[in-house]
């Protein structure tokens, strides 16, 4: 069993997209073991991203995160961080498997619905910077 961390991103949650992408997850077997909904800070999104910093997308990627609130959430089960990047899709829209979240929905790089995971490194440090009261 391995656990991963998702965001559904401010554009997402403005297109009432929400239910739609949970049912992508749940149809794959992965379970949720945390959720929240809130507004990220510029502080949790700095740390989040920092491998990202000083890149051309980092300024407006940031500024899109705080424009209105995002679903976080801990989803686990058998290979749970590839299968999300799979129902994901690829990061650039045009790129993205016709089947995938951000293939059916995206039509920008930016504004791509959804975040998720990309090692079992990435997912424990997100997790916890996410939902710092949950053990390991
Ligand atoms: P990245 O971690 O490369 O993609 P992913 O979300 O698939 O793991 O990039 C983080 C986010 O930054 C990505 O979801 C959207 C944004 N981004 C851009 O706006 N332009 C770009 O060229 C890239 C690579 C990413
Ligand atoms: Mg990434």
């Amino acid at each position: 069993m391995e656990r991963t961390l998702v965001i559904i991103k401010p554009d997402g949650v403005k297109r009432a997209l929400i239910g739609r992408i949970i049912e992508r997850y749940e149809d794959k077997n992965l379970k949720i073991s945390a959720m929240k909904f809130e507004n990220a800070t510029q502080e949790i999104l700095e740390k989040h991203y920092e491998e990202h910093l000083g890149k051309p997308f980092y300024e407006s990627l940031l500024s899109f995160m705080k424009s209105g609130p995002v679903v976080v959430m801990v989803l686990y089960g058998e290979n749970a961080i590839e299968l999300v990047r799979k129902i994901n899709g690829a990061t650039d829209f045009l790129k993205a498997d016709s089947g995938s979240i951000r293939g059916q929905y995206a039509f920008c790089t930016t504004e791509n619905l959804v975040h998720g995971s990309d090692s079992k490194d990435s997912a424990e440090r997100e997790i916890h910077l996410w939902f710092p009261e949950l053990k390991s």
